[in-house]
């Protein structure tokens, strides 16, 4: 799709990558771009550069209300699907979990199908695959799943596929590997380990490593995963599903290790049992987006991780 006069929806766009995907938006010919969020997790403030843009529009809403979203899918051309729940949500709270996940998808996809929107780029995860059985993981890699959240993915994802066998709505999935960047959440429960390394840097505390820190994971940088979704909204393919990471495994010690070196701390992690199992070795294949999308991540993790420390330090000091 071409971007240029177009009405853009992010539903969820005020969370880490949504609005990402808004600043980058700015940047190009569009008519509107409209974030229709709950702020149950994302806020204003992440969107505060972006609304200085007369383009950008917020309206407060949960996609669990047809009515509301029927008035702000009205005329849209293409739409942004980030909206979910987070994984620890969906495991304290499962009956949210399939309420607002897949009943809240399934009220956009009707909408969207109803009110003609021109196109979905829908927000998946890597979830849907579990532990790896081979790595690099294609997008062929069986469905390992075994939580609440990646069964609302897998569901949603399903849920697409049926719809565009009936109705040819165009859309698309991203399966994302780890996300990281400023913005990211920083308190509450359901932070990253990158996070929590870093509170405890900053608390002149050991950082800690659960397990022998062995756990290997795709890390991609928000800003690499903003353009994907963009390139996603201009490209023609539908009816596909791709992976979104950087295809490198970095395992928690080397994670630990850099953020060790970039905050400059002399401190050295402290080794912890790990009660909860994670799952290990989630490394995906980059090559079908690079091939159908053109997406390739640019952001080397060492750069990436800078400028979140960067980021956390100016958090630091506004709170003091
Ligand atoms: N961050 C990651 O590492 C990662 C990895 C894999 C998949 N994902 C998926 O990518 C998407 C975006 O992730 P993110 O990191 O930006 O998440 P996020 O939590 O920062 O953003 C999601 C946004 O959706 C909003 N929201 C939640 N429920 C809503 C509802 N009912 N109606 C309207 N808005 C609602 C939240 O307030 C938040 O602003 C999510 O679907 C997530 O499951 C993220």
């Amino acid at each position: 799709m071409d971007l240029t006069d177009k009405r853009l929806v992010l539903i969820g766009g005020a969370g880490l990558v949504g609005s990402h995907i808004v600043d980058q938006l700015t940047a190009e010919p569009v008519r509107e771009i409209v974030v229709f969020d709950n702020f149950v997790r994302g806020t204003r403030e992440n969107l505060a550069q972006a609304l200085k843009d007369p383009r950008v529009r917020v309206v407060e809403g949960s996609m669990t209300d047809r009515d509301a979203l029927r008035r702000v899918l009205e005329g849209a051309d293409g739409l942004f699907l980030l909206a979910s729940l987070w994984l620890g949500e969906c495991v304290n709270d499962p009956r949210s979990a399939w309420e607002v996940n897949t009943l809240g998808t399934w009220n956009v996809v009707e909408a969207c199908r109803e009110l003609g929107v021109g196109r979905l780029v829908y927000s998946s995860s890597a979830s849907v695959y579990g532990d790896a059985v081979v790595t690099p993981m294609t997008e062929e890699h069986p469905f390992n799943n075994r939580t609440t959240y990646g069964a609302t993915k897998i569901a949603n994802e399903q849920m697409m596929r049926a719809i565009y066998e009936q109705h040819k709505l165009p859309y698309i999935g991203y399966r994302y590997m780890n996300i990281y960047g400023p913005r990211m959440d920083y308190e509450g429960t359901y932070v990253s380990v990158i996070m929590k390394v870093l509170d405890r840097i900053f608390a002149g505390q050991a950082p800690v490593i659960f397990g022998d820190g062995t756990q290997t994971y795709d890390f991609i940088y928000v800003e690499d995963v903003a353009r994907a979704n963009i390139l996603g909204m201009q490209a023609e393919c539908a009816d596909e599903f791709f992976n979104i990471g950087m295809g490198l495994g970095t395992t928690i010690n080397e994670l630990v290790e850099i953020l060790l070196e970039l905050t400059g701390a002399n401190l050295k992690p402290e080794y912890r049992t790990q009660e909860q199992s994670f799952v290990t070795n989630r490394i995906g294949s980059t090559e079908k987006a690079e091939a159908l999308l053109g997406f390739k991540a640019k952001t080397p993790l060492r750069e990436g991780l800078q400028r979140v420390v960067e980021w956390r330090l100016s958090k630091e000091k506004v709170a003091k």
